[in-house]
């Protein structure tokens, strides 16, 4: 029997090729995995009626440990994310983004060096929604009027934003605690309590309370997000631990993506209290989808992640190793990264490929 059983989720679009590519580096790397395979998404709607099988979170539930490629969401209508579904059903409460510089991409910045906690299970993405023209609009629009709340537009759609004390205190907390295993100096925490006094405010109080915990170990400020982008884009190195409710800190990882290369470059984990899901930031890329283009650097440096986190902390360490080589001796480059580096694509090497040169020099 293999040393790890771990659930293998392709994904869709760009999904499978790095998906495959991130397998060959891992296996390449000795480490004895059994993978588990089960997809999720539109493509399975015809053989399950669903897009999140039940055999797909039974092997999660059994495994305990799944990593992931994109699966794409019809944008405005058909089903929700199943991302945001998977996270939400195991309770996968952390959403952990590092964001570090790989030096050779040419990207922006070649000295950032941060780590993005962002609440994985309610505010805005919770998903509570109501349609323009429904009756359930209809009630909140009259509600909101009569405790005098506010006027809403009959046209309009309403998403709520639900926050508590309870998904705040566990995000805030896990922020605190890394970075005090990891030796990181500073939290910041990432609002809007200026403007949503209540929902940002109670998130902003609840950081307050948790880093009066850790004074003396770790030093805590807090930020309004719009500034937080302007400082990001100006000097990204004032950062360390940032902890951000769900939306902004989507947005804000995405972001910082940006600035050390691009989503191509960008791993991530959703990890709850015994279930880890790994994946890259980024989604399916249709564009790129079957041309064996996309970079797999997110998603082979998630599956590092995936090896800390399963006590394969030596291969993970190689295999980024290997990989900063090969981004240091700037031969073997995807599109992205080409493109960054040279104004050109000309040169580029395949998903595939890029796997192949992370092998050859493990
Ligand atoms: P996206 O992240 O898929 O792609 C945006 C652009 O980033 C691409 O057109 C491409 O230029 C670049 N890019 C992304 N990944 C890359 C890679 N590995 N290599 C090279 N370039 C890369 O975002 P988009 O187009 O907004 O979303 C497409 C689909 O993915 C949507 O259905 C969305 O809902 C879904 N999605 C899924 C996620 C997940 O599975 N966790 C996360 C984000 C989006």
């Amino acid at each position: 029997m293999a040393k790890h059983v771990i659930t293998l989720v392709p994904g869709d679009g760009i999904g499978p090729e790095i998906t495959s590519a991130m397998c060959k580096v891992i296996e390449a790397a000795g480490v004895d995995i059994e993978w588990r395979v089960h997809n999720g998404g539109a493509g399975v709607m015809d053989e399950f009626g669903t897009p999140l099988p039940q055999p797909l979170l039974d092997s999660i539930e059994e495994t305990g440990i799944a990593i992931k490629g994109p699966l794409t969401t019809p944008v405005g209508a058909g089903f929700r994310s199943i991302n945001v579904a998977l996270r939400k059903h195991f309770d996968l409460y952390i959403n952990l983004r590092p964001t570090v510089s790989i030096p050779g991409t040419g990207a922006r910045y070649d000295d950032v060096d941060l780590v993005i906690f962002r609440e994985n299970t309610e505010d805005l993405y919770a998903g509570i929604e109501v349609d323009e023209g429904t009756p359930e609009a209809a009630e909140l629009i009259a509600w909101a009027g009569e405790h005098d709340l506010g006027t809403i537009r009959p046209d309009a759609a309403i998403t709520l934003k639900p926050i508590s004390i309870t998904a705040s205190e566990r995000i805030i907390r896990a922020a605190f605690d890394y970075a005090v295993a990891h030796g990181r100096k500073k939290v910041t925490a990432v609002h809007k309590a200026n403007i949503m006094k209540f929902t940002d405010g109670l998130f902003l109080h609840t950081a307050e309370r948790i880093a009066a915990e850790y004074e003396g170990k770790v030093e805590f400020e807090n930020r309004i997000v719009d500034a937080t982008c302007m400082g990001l884009v100006i000097d990204p190195t004032q950062f360390d631990v940032m902890v951000l409710p769900n939306l902004y800190g989507d947005i804000v990882s995405d972001l910082c993506a940006g600035l050390v290369g691009g989503l191509g470059i960008a791993p991530g984990a959703n990890i709850g209290d015994s279930i880890a899901i790994f994946e890259p930031v980024h989604g399916s890329a249709p564009k790129h989808a079957g041309k064996n283009e996309a970079n797999p650097t997110a998603q082979i440096l998630s599956g590092c992640m995936m090896l800390d986190h399963i006590g394969e902390g030596e291969a993970a360490e190689t295999i980024r190793k290997a990989l900063y080589t090969v981004y240091a001796k700037g031969e073997k480059l995807t599109y992205d990264i080409q493109r960054i580096r040279t104004g050109s694509t000309d040169g580029c090497v395949t998903t595939s490929g890029f796997a192949d040169a992370i092998i050859e020099q493990l």
